[in-house]
């Protein structure tokens, strides 16, 4: 059992508004996030969850933040990261929100003239500049091209330990209970999970960050 150990971990989208009625955000269920937290308590640890807007129940003995925005998800990370043992970023987050969001409902017409993206906060970036010693900061990876390349880069530009890599395609990625994901560490690991369970596959991811 790992008594003491307390995993932050993030899952799902995030929604960014252009008014009350219209976001952009991406296709995740989190799945993935959700058999994390389920996989890390059963382990024994103590589990935050910071989730987006999903429609799962929140797992058992987890404790669980609802966010809707990055910003709000950016906030709540870094506010639990400072007294995490380990901290995994399995949300997607949109790159983009709207440069403004409008507190009535924009009419049709008007709507594609609205649309001005600016970039949102990377947060697992921003959780790799602050790390400390003895601390693990695990990554994914949703890639549909030059997957381990793609992966290799971001676990080097954010300053990760492990890298969770994942392909977007039918029966894997985002919305399947079904996964597939390579694993690869900052001193050189490489770790290959075949076509599983969301939560076979977060025992192993588990078992490979914090052994
Ligand atoms: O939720 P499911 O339906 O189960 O799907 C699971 C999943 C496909 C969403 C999950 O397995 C996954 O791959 N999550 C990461 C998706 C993603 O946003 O990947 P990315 O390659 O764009 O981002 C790389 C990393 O940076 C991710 O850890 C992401 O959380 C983080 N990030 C990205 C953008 C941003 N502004 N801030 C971030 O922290």
């Amino acid at each position: 059992m790992k008594k003491a150990v307390k995993c932050l971990i993030s899952a799902g989208p995030t929604r960014e508004w252009l008014d009350p009625v219209r976001f952009i955000s991406n296709p995740s269920s989190g799945k993935m996030g959700y058999a994390l937290a389920k996989a890390a308590v059963e382990s024994g640890m103590e589990v935050i969850l910071v989730s987006g807007p999903v429609s799962l129940p929140c797992p058992e003995n987890v404790e669980r933040k609802m966010v809707n925005t990055a910003s709000e998800m950016n906030e709540l990370m870094k506010n639990y990261f400072p007294s995490a043992n380990l901290t995994i970023m399995s949300a997607a987050v949109c790159d983009h929100r709207p440069a403004s969001t409008d507190h009535h409902k924009v009419k049709k017409l008007e709507v594609s003239k609205n649309i001005t993206l600016v970039p949102n906060p990377d947060i697992l970036e921003g959780l790799g500049k602050i790390k400390r010693p003895g601390q693990i900061l695990v990554g994914f990876a949703a890639e549909t091209e030059r997957h381990l390349e793609n992966g290799k880069k971001k676990l080097r530009q954010k300053n990760l330990d492990w890298i969770a890599v994942n392909e977007v395609a039918e029966g894997k990625g985002f919305e399947s209970d079904k996964n597939e994901i390579t694993m690869i560490s900052s001193t050189g690991q490489s770790i290959f999970f075949e076509r599983g369970e969301k939560l076979l596959l977060a025992r192993k991811i588990l078992d490979a960050v914090w052994p």
